[in-house]
């Protein structure tokens, strides 16, 4: 996460870039080395205006805020730390079950495919990945964090010499493309899609997103995609109620973003963190919740709180291996391939467009 430390003026450089391929020269700015990448592909993401979109979710009657403004620097390392916690299973299953299957992905996969990752971030699940498919033609990291996907994916490039490795900045969840100066180099695409952040989607918005993907990879293409399964509610509760606090660190930093970053004055003593499993809904509602009636200023705009009141922060859907290809299946996907843990806690799935 160093690369959020470092303030690169990369933004200013490359934005009369858009939509264009952009050969990375040796002489970028300040500490990214990007001389091994391929090269980059900066689609100019919109970034949401944080202060509307704040007063837009606290204006709701059931106050509300979008999970995205997590990873900001310090939230990014908070959430590295998440995935290192006893009680948050789904990075290392995920990572385990990556590593019990290789050899079947490398065969689903085929030689000379170009891999392509969804919020591509620190990049390291993908290396489990790469080492086990030595034919990869390519592989392309899409992110939205135009300054660490640099970094990481220049960081990759040093280390696979013999990889072509590319790098769009798009937010994938509105104006993602492949841009066909990067697609038309290799024959099969394939798209990794892991953490299972498909569950920050509602159903209507992860089948609207899937079909969307669906057309732009392409018939034949390839999906691995990573989805957290339904579970006992205890084990759920405690992943997202950790022990020492992490958790509950990260949803409040949100406050604190919105206090540092807008002005606000919310009393941070005076909200705490609950994760809820949601049965009839099949997720984990991430809140926060006001211990007492009380106002809270964001610039100009004042919102009031009852006592016991919350701010829904973040949904995490859980699915089972059926409900989960029945939605791919649904946005066009035809399922291949899924792969559970032995305590079946995590899914990893494999489909085809078509
Ligand atoms: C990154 C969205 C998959 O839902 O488990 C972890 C985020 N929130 N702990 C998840 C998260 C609280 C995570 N995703």
């Amino acid at each position: 996460m160093a690369a959020f430390r470092r303030h690169v003026c990369i933004r200013e450089r490359l934005g009369a870039s858009f939509g264009k391929v952009v050969p990375l020269l040796s002489s970028q700015p300040n500490s990214i080395d990007t001389s091994a990448l391929v090269s980059f592909v900066d689609l100019n993401p919109a970034t949401e205006d944080f202060r509307t979109a704040v007063i837009d979710g606290l204006s709701n009657p059931q106050k509300e805020l979008p999970c995205k403004f997590f990873y900001d620097e310090r939230g990014s390392q908070i959430f590295d730390q998440i995935c290192d916690l006893e009680e948050y299973y789904p990075t290392r299953t995920e990572i385990s079950i990556l590593e019990d299957r290789l050899g079947e992905i490398a065969e689903l996969v085929g030689r000379g495919a170009h891999l392509v990752e969804l919020g591509s971030g620190a990049s390291i699940k993908i290396r489990t990945l790469l080492n086990a498919l030595p034919d990869l033609a390519q592989y392309t990291a899409i992110d939205i964090s135009r300054d660490f996907l640099l970094q990481s994916a220049s960081t990759l490039a040093e280390d696979y010499p013999d990889l072509d490795v590319a790098a769009i900045c798009a937010d994938y969840t509105t104006d993602f493309e492949i841009p066909a100066a990067i697609k038309r180099r290799s024959s099969g695409t394939v798209a990794f899609f892991p953490g299972s952040t498909i569950g920050n989607f509602t159903q209507e918005e992860a089948e609207l997103f899937l079909r969307r993907l669906a057309s732009i990879l392409g018939t034949g293409s390839g999906l691995l995609i990573g989805v957290d399964l339904k579970k006992d509610a205890a084990v759920l509760r405690a992943a997202y109620n950790d022990a020492k606090g992490v958790t509950a660190a990260f949803n409040m930093n949100l406050l604190s973003r919105i206090n540092n970053e807008l002005g606000a004055d919310f009393d941070l003593e005076s909200f705490y963190h609950d994760a809820v499993y949601v049965d009839s809904l099949g997720r984990v509602e991430m809140r926060l919740i006001s211990k007492k009636k009380q106002t809270v200023s964001v610039g100009e705009t004042t919102f009031a709180f009852d006592e016991n009141e919350y701010i829904h922060t973040e949904n995490s859907h859980k699915f089972s291996v059926d409900e989960f290809r029945q939605i791919c299946e649904m946005a066009g996907f035809t399922p291949i391939a899924s792969w559970t843990d032995k305590n079946s806690l995590f899914s990893v799935h494999y489909l085809t467009v078509g």
